[in-house]
Parts: structure tokens; sequence; C-alpha cells
């Protein structure tokens, strides 16, 4: 290219690309009359939200200005493909876009994410959605700038999709969300195969960082404003294991724990069957890991957890509930639960009720089945019809919401701290912000509380949320 020399190395080659693509951006800017605009639109879970977050600060740094929603110079959609719905809302919306690029024909628009790793997606795109500019996956978003300026060179459609990796790029630019919280990566990928589940598909296989550079990666955000890390990882539990030199999950938090000036940790998502003994008694000790658990049930049936491939079975988890309640009494507990599973009968679901009951969950996410080509269970042919999958499914949700109600409200009369993160939405003259088990609360206060920590004297429990007052 011009006879410069491309730095082969990442993430220096990656550094060369951005600053090509200011060089373009700012001529398309000059002949516009204004600043480009682009926006990162994120479907899915908080790994995606993550993933915007580089995608953002890629763009910012080439010389785009961010906005939010359809209406920029270049959109970005970061797909879902977890469960079918997730596709739908993608190819609804990217319709419209359509029409929309027709009308402002210098328009960007690309497509990355989980949905783009499946080969009938992309081959979709290509026959119907020609007016796609970039298409890319998981595994490479590091190389986003460069796809970039293949595009602004090229003006082909350009597609780069990797079927897996073993590569992690550190060191790119990132755009947070939020000044005062932040998601860190641990780990990518899934090695566990639920037989329901398109992730390990999409995702490829485990791997995780080093433990070195996640503490620099904190470090360097605490340094920036930072109080509270989510850790993300598919299965946080089995992090480090194929490290060169192993480390586990529990001694990787006691590592972050030191870092001054980080007040908060969060971690999602945990597999019951990985949750060790370590962990519970690190997290039972521990002045800043948040006293709450996502430990996703999917059935409570121990048949259906065995067809599924999950590894433990209904007595092994209530077990595991119980150790984490007796050493941690005011854990929060919170789950994901899947209704419909091939198979699933009247019996399978009762027992998943019964786990319901008996755990009390703060908050659960329920979720009707849904069939995801190229995973054993979307060819089994016991699939449970909707009018039964249906009714089911609203059981479950109101007894998942009438417990949620209950536990919601056990602390009220307590002083917790709270994590102040915005004005209120429907108040201006209240701020909301959340306890450590994650739960929202109100209490009137101002702008200048954003980011920090607060004693709140929570006087009244409203269903999922609590009004309070704020101890001087
Ligand atoms: N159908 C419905 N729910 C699913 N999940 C994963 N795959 C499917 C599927 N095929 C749910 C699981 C998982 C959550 C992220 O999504 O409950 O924990
Ligand atoms: Fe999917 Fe199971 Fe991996 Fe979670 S652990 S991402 S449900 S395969």
């Amino acid at each position: 290219m011009y006879g410069e020399i491309i730095p082969k190395k990442e993430p220096e080659r990656q550094y060369y690309f951005m600053e090509k693509c200011r060089e373009k951006i700012a001529e398309l800017s000059k002949e516009l009359g204004r600043p480009l605009t682009a926006s990162p639109i994120t479907f899915g879970c908080q790994m995606n939200a993550r993933d915007s977050e580089k995608l953002a600060g890629i763009l910012e740094k080439i010389g785009y200005q961010l906005v939010e929603g359809e209406d920029a110079d270049f959109v970005i959609y970061n797909t879902c493909t977890v469960r079918e719905n997730a596709n739908l809302r993608v190819y609804g919306r990217l319709g419209v876009l359509g029409g929309i690029k027709k009308k402002h024909p210098h328009m960007l628009i690309a497509l990355c994410g989980c949905m783009m790793q499946e080969k009938e997606v992309v081959e979709k795109l290509q026959k119907s959605y020609r007016f796609v500019d970039l298409i890319f996956g998981t595994h490479n978003i590091y190389k986003f700038a460069e796809l970039i300026y293949q595009r602004l060179t090229s003006g082909k459609m350009v597609i780069d999709v990797w079927k897996d990796t073993t590569r992690i790029v550190e060191d790119l630019p990132v755009e947070r969300k939020y000044p005062f919280k932040s998601g860190v990566n641990i780990m990518f990928g899934c090695n566990n195969f639920c037989s329901y589940c398109i992730v390990p598909y999409v995702r490829g296989r485990e791997r995780s960082r080093e433990p070195k550079d996640i503490i620099r990666e904190i470090e360097r955000l605490v340094a920036d404003g930072v109080v509270e890390v989510m850790l993300l990882g598919q299965n946080v539990n089995s992090y480090g294991k194929n490290l060169e030199q192993p480390v586990t999950f529990a001694q990787l938090l006691q590592e972050i724990e030191k870092i001054e000036g980080l007040e908060r940790i969060r971690f999602m998502t945990s597999h019951p069957k990985d949750l060790s003994d370590e962990l519970i008694e690190v997290m039972a000790h521990s002045k800043k890991i948040c006293k709450h658990m996502h430990l996703p049930l999917q059935s409570g049936s121990s048949r259906l957890l065995k067809i599924m491939n999950r590894h433990y079975d209904k007595e092994q988890y209530l077990t595991l509930v119980k150790k984490l309640k007796d050493a941690i009494p005011d854990i929060s507990l919170t789950t994901d639960i899947i209704v419909g599973f091939p198979g699933e009968t009247e019996e399978d679901f009762e027992e998943t009720l019964d786990v319901v009951r008996k755990v009390r969950y703060d908050s659960a996410f329920t979720f009707i089945y849904s069939k995801r080509t190229g995973t054993p269970a979307a060819k089994m042919d016991n699939q449970v019809p909707e009018e039964v999958v249906k009714p089911r499914f609203d059981r479950l949700l109101k007894e998942v919401q009438e417990i949620s109600r209950e536990e919601s409200a056990r602390l009220t009369g307590q002083t917790l701290p709270v994590l102040v993160e915005e004005i209120n939405d429907h108040d201006a003259s209240l701020v909301t912000g959340r306890l450590s088990n994650n739960l929202l609360v109100h209490f009137p206060g101002t702008a200048d509380l954003i980011g920090k920590i607060v004693d709140v004297y929570l006087a009244e429990c409203k269903g999922f949320y609590y009004m309070g007052e704020m101890k001087k």
C-alpha cells in the first residue's frame, strides 16, 4: 500500500490502520462540511455490550462522533443469536436501515457479533442485503479499523468471519458507556456444549486472558475513575485452567481484590458444575466481591439436565445453593431457566418449579426454548408444541415474580452502600443507584453523587426496587 510498511504485529498494525482511516474520515467529513457520526448498536448479552465499547473506542479514534440510534453515517449492529427472535429483530431493523441508506448513499452499515458466525446468515446477507458494507465475526473485532479501511478503499462489501481463534489482542482503545463502572473480559468462548446452546459454535473454544493483563487493565480503569468491575466470561468458574501457568478463578479474584481504589467486583456467568468451595470461601471473606451469584439452573429436572449436558442434577444444584447460603447468608441468587426443552413433560416442569420455590431466587431470566440449527437439541424429534410451552412459561413467570417481589423486600429498614449511577429518569430530584445485590435504589440526591458509593437507608421496597434516603 503506497510502498509503506504495514506493521505485522498487533496491536501496532491496528493503530496503523486507525491512522489511515482517520485520514479518510477527515477527507469525507471535509467534503460533507460536518463531522461524521457512528453508532454501534448492541443486541444480546454483557459480552456483546463490552465488545461494542471496543468498537466505539476504535470509531472514536478514527474520527467518528459517537451517537445513539440509527440516525448516523455509520451504523454497526453487534448481533446476538442465542435465541431465534434475536436474529429476527436484526433482519427487521436491517430492512428499515436499507431504506434509509437508499436516501443517504454515503452511509456505511456493518454487521458483527454472534449471528455472523453462522454460514447461513452470511449467505442470506450476501444474497438479499447487498447494501451491507462490512461483515465480521466475534473473533476479529480487534481488526475493525483494518476492515473499515479495506471497505473505504475497495468500495466493495467486505466479509471477514473466522471459524475460531486462539488469539487475544490486548491494548486497543475502548470507549466506556459509564465512567465509573466497566465490564472486563477475563475469558472468551465456551467449551461446555450444552445441547440447546449455540454459543460454543459462535464464540469458539475457551481462552483465558493472562492474570497480569487483566490486573493491568483494571488498574488502568481504576486510575480512570472506575470503582466497580464486572468480570465477564461464559463460564468464569473454569477461568485459568488452560493457561501455561494455571490459575483458579478464586485466585484471580484475590489478586483483583488487592487493587487499591477498586470498590466492587462482580462477575458472570457461573456454571454450577465448576463452582468451587475455594470460590465460596473467597467470596464469604471478601470486602469487595458483591454478594450476588448468577447461577443458571436451566431446568430442575435431573432427567432433562442430563440431556442438556449440564453435568449436575437437581440435588447437586440444591446442595450447592445450600452451601452458598450457609457461607454467605445475605447472598442474592439469580438464574436463567429454559421452558420447553425437547421432551419436557409436566413432571419435568414441576421439578423446575420445585427448585424455584426452594431456592427463592432474587430474580430469574426465563426463556422459552428456541431451536438453534446445528445444536444437538435441534435434531431431537420430541420438540414441545407452543400451546404446551406457553402456559408453562406463564406459570413459571408468575411464580418467579411473586418470590422475587418477596425476596427483594427483605432488606427494608437496613442502611447499605449504593453506587450512584444516574439522575432518575422520571424525577430529576432523585438519583438512581445499585446495591451490592444489583437491586436499584432511588433517593433524593444530585448529579455530583454519580459514581460515588454512599450509604442509603432503604425505606420502602416497591416490588423490584427501593425508595431510600441517603445517610449523611
Ligand atoms: N433457547 C432458549 N434459551 C437459551 N439460552 C441459551 N440457549 C437457548 C436456547 N436455545 C439461555 C440459557 C442461557 C441464557 C444466556 O440463554 O438460559 O443461560
Ligand atoms: Fe451456552 Fe452452556 Fe456455554 Fe452457557 S455454558 S454459553 S449455556 S453452552
